[in-house]
């Protein structure tokens, strides 16, 4: 890759892209909604065709999972639209396209983790939208990569900085117990996105950390890793009525492409979890 259009570019998996790309000899062109809405066709065609990315990273997503219920319109434009101009724009200039998306393509009734080939069948909002916007690609051209994540967290608003918030604010707090997943960091994230841009090997991959866990036990190795004594008590879904949108209460997913190609394989969540913790300052001493 030579040059890197980013879409979203302030968000998480934005700023940990960027954090990667700083030191290598890559020409990175960063956008955001304030440069280029990824909802405007003429707008990402004047751009994609001046700058002529060898590859556009979309990191850009309405991805308030509850706002999206009652926002649906606006998700779908911004979760489905703007991945289908993306692609638009990278057909017509010759461009290879990484979408990203979720684990909430699928219903979460799974007893073993999900591959690359199960069947989609979103629950909620966020869920519908993030697979049209998929469709949508893999309808518009064959250079794609489409990684679904899962569980992520980097630079900006996420469940380890809510969890280690609450804890300086509250002596106990409960947290679901009953649904399953792969804690990712964007930064372990953006290092398979940028290991796979170099392949040619198209198609939908599963990208997340290695290693499954509940948001309960998540919760408690971040507070063992930053030495925060609070009492965390495990609730059922049903018990925590505080979510509008359903969530999968399975949503492990297998890197099988990834890990079939053998050349990268994501690390275990705790490992990822304890680099994030000492990049940002949160590992207690
Ligand atoms: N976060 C998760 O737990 C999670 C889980 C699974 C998959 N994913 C997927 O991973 C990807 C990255 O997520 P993330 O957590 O890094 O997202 P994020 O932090 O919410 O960042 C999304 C960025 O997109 C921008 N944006 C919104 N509408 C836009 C538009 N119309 N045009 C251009 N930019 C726009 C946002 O700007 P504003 O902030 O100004 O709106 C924000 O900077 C997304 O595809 C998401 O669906 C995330």
């Amino acid at each position: 890759m030579k040059k890197i259009l980013i879409t979203g570019c302030n968000g998480q998996l934005g700023r940990a892209l960027n954090q990667l790309l700083d030191s290598q000899d890559i020409e990175i062109v960063n956008t955001d909604v304030d440069t280029l809405d990824i909802c405007d066709l003429d707008q990402v065609l004047a751009l994609v065709s001046k700058e002529k990315p060898d590859t556009i990273i979309n990191c850009a997503a309405h991805t308030a999972v509850d706002k999206c219920e009652t926002d649906e319109e606006n998700a779908r434009r911004i979760n489905a639209l703007g991945p289908e101009n993306l692609a638009t724009a990278a057909r017509e200039n010759g461009a290879q396209i990484i979408q990203v998306s979720t684990d909430y393509v699928f219903d979460g009734s799974a007893k073993k983790p999900y591959t690359e080939s199960d069947t989609p069948c979103p629950q909620s909002v966020y869920g519908a939208t993030k697979l049209a916007g998929e469709q949508a690609v893999q309808k518009i051209t064959d250079k794609y990569y489409i990684v679904r994540t899962a569980w992520l967290y980097g630079d900006g608003n996420n469940f380890v900085r809510t969890m280690l918030r609450l804890a300086d604010e509250r002596d106990t707090i409960t947290v679901v117990d009953d649904q399953f997943g792969s804690p990712t960091s964007a930064l372990e994230l953006a290092r398979m996105i940028l290991h796979i841009a170099d392949t040619g090997e198209y198609g939908i991959y599963h990208g997340t950390c290695e290693g499954i866990t509940s948001w309960y036990e998540f919760a408690k190795e971040i507070f063992a890793m930053a030495k925060k004594t609070v009492n965390v008590v495990p609730v059922s879904t049903d018990e925590y009525p505080a979510a509008v949108a359903k969530r999968p209460a399975y949503s492990v997913l297998e890197n099988q492409k990834l890990n079939s190609q053998g050349s990268y394989r994501m690390k275990d969540w705790k490992d990822a979890l304890e680099e994030y913790m000492t990049q940002m300052g949160y590992m207690a001493s």
